[in-house]
């Protein structure tokens, strides 16, 4: 198999609801590279495992906790405590207006029962499996929205640091890669938190890739949106400045007209020649690179 790192993003989420401890396992058992945690804090300072800052697109918040919604009528994880989390179920992907499913093939909205888990216990399944299965899985957290964080009198990127810190991963040795979309906050990380993590950018915009040079000051890689690839200059500036590329997201059914999932896997990984990619669906990921 080509050596390119695939994260399992949000879990197998193409196939679980995404970054539940079910679709974590079954992440694990696909052998990917790492396994993603996306990251907000709760109103006692728990690191919950979850994409939003808002509870309302991904849990029965609104039938649970009626009354706890802003004025903008949106629920956040920070208005809730880790006990009042773990009372609600985790639900495939939904519009929070009109109730309907993100994506319809997956898996069906509302049946069976997950929940919501903190960083601890997601670190604690991954080690867990490690140990029991002689594997080695690496984890790729996602810090969330530090200055909204910061405007709610919380710096998650310190408790993030401590707990990844308690359990091993505080150098680039250590199997794990830290990520942001906040290029401050990154910098802060390494410059005044000091951290010596892997730290890797993302990316959303095209007037983002001119800073990559001065991303280079401070970070390991790049997370890119694929559609970025399309500049070569990304590219071009990552392979100049000596980081790797790690692209986001790779979906087997949110595909461009006209082409395949192995197309677009041909085009990313080897046209493009990106070191490694975030995907729904880390199978079949993993099945094009054995028979490639
Ligand atoms: O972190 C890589 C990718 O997950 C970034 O997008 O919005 O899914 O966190 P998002
Ligand atoms: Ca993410």
């Amino acid at each position: 198999m080509e050596s390119k790192i695939v994260i399992a993003h949000r879990g197998a989420s193409g196939y679980v609801p995404e970054h539940t401890l079910a679709a974590k396992a079954m992440a694990y058992a696909m052998h990917p590279d790492y396994l993603e945690q996306d990251v907000v804090l709760s109103k006692d300072d728990v690191p919950i495992v979850i994409h939003d800052i808002h509870l309302d697109a991904v849990t029965n918040v609104a039938e649970v906790f009626p009354n706890r919604k802003r004025e903008d009528g949106r629920y956040y994880v920070i208005d809730f405590t880790f006990e009042e989390l773990k009372a609600l179920r985790v639900i495939e992907r939904f519009d929070y207006e009109t109730g309907e499913v993100v994506f319809p093939k997956r898996f069906p909205k509302g049946k069976s029962r997950f929940g919501l888990h903190s960083l601890q216990e997601e670190i604690e399944l991954i080690q867990g499996l490690n140990k029991s299965t002689g594997n080695f899985m690496g984890i790729y957290p996602e810090i969330k929205e530090p200055a909204f964080h910061r405007s709610e009198g919380k710096d998650i990127s310190t408790m993030v640091l401590k707990v990844l810190s308690d359990y091993g991963y505080t150098s680039k040795k250590d199997a794990c890669i830290l990520q942001c979309f906040d290029a401050s906050e990154l910098k802060r990380i390494r410059q005044e938190l000091n951290s010596e993590l892997f730290l890797v950018q993302l990316m959303e915009f095209e007037e983002e890739i001119d800073s990559i040079p001065k991303f280079a000051a401070y970070v390991d890689g790049l997370g890119p949106w694929i559609k970025l690839l399309e500049d070569n200059r990304l590219m071009a500036m990552a392979n100049e400045n000596k980081l790797v590329v790690h692209a986001y997201t790779l979906r087997k059914d949110q595909l461009n007209e006209n082409q395949t999932f192995e197309e677009l896997l041909e085009e990313v990984l080897f046209r493009q020649g990106v070191d490694g990619v975030f995907t729904d669906h880390p199978d079949a990921v993993i099945q094009y690179l054995k028979s490639r």
